[in-house]
């Protein structure tokens, strides 16, 4: 576990489904997701000084090539700041472990100031939906008991890709988290777990479940519209999202999208 001594509050920035290819003339459903991570990257840069901690939650590649994780980490390099990934359901964690080997990117606790962070793997190799194994569970059962004992650790965050909380829209029904009540049933008597941070269903969301804040954040690419019964891309740009985790427990977190035109893609697509 690495631990981060750093400002009050500690700033994190989660970049979640970057969608990339070994190409980066690659698209998806018409948008290059190798320019739409950039736009985001350049705003990142732009509006953020003094990051403590970079997030990618998912879904970092389209392909699962060597390449397009090589891709993501020289797009995200342009920040002095340590990265933490875990993979989604489009990504191959072989691969991801595999790129990388000899460095820190794949530890799942960080402990900064007076925070843990644990990051899952809720993915299940070649399915859409998400599942915590048994062992995964045990995982963050025990890093959270040993949290609450540890008096020098007052707060507690978990990563992961998938969504806990069934999403809105009807067509993403079966493809979040299979087991997220036996998640939040397994963390809810640990009185330090203050936020469950993810991605995936591509959209924004701030809203508490059984007492725990919930984050969900959009992809660096296309946009999914909530509250619908088909699948449907929304017309709001890609984005990225900043938390500030307070020393007393509070977070103060929001959605930053690349501003001007709304980007390209097949926006009638009927699915991707
Ligand atoms: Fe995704």
């Amino acid at each position: 576990m690495t631990i981060l001594t750093t400002q009050n509050p500690i700033n994190i920035i989660q970049i979640t489904d970057t969608h990339l290819y070994a190409d980066p003339a690659g698209t998806l459903l018409k948008m290059t997701t190798s320019k739409s991570l950039s736009h985001v990257i350049d705003l990142i840069r732009a509006e953020e000084t003094g990051i403590d901690l970079l997030l990618a939650t998912g879904d970092l590649a389209q392909d699962a090539s060597d390449a397009a994780y090589n891709n993501f980490l020289v797009a995200t390099s342009q920040f002095d700041a340590p990265l933490r990934w875990i993979p989604g359901n489009h990504d191959d964690s072989a691969v991801m472990d595999r790129v990388a080997e000899g460095t820190d990117l794949g530890e799942k606790t960080v402990k900064i100031n007076n925070w843990l962070i644990v990051m899952l793997d809720s993915t299940i190799p070649g399915q859409s939906y998400g599942n915590l194994s048994t062992s995964e569970l045990a995982f963050l059962q025990a890093r959270l008991q040993h949290a609450e004992e540890d008096n020098s650790i007052d707060h507690c965050l978990i990563g992961l890709h998938h969504n806990p909380v069934p999403a809105s829209a009807a067509w993403m029904k079966d493809v979040g988290l299979q087991n997220g009540a036996e998640f939040f049933a397994a963390v809810k008597t640990f009185s330090k777990l203050k936020c469950v941070l993810y991605g995936h269903i591509h959209h924004e969301l701030d809203f508490k479940h059984q007492g725990i804040r919930c984050l969900c954040s959009p992809s660096t690419c296309i946009q999914f519209k909530p509250n619908v019964s088909n699948f449907t891309l929304d017309r709001v740009n890609p984005g990225y999202r900043y938390l500030r985790l307070l020393d007393d427990g509070h977070i103060e977190s929001a959605i930053v999208r690349v501003s001007g035109d709304v980007f390209e893609a097949d926006y009638s697509s009927s699915g991707y």
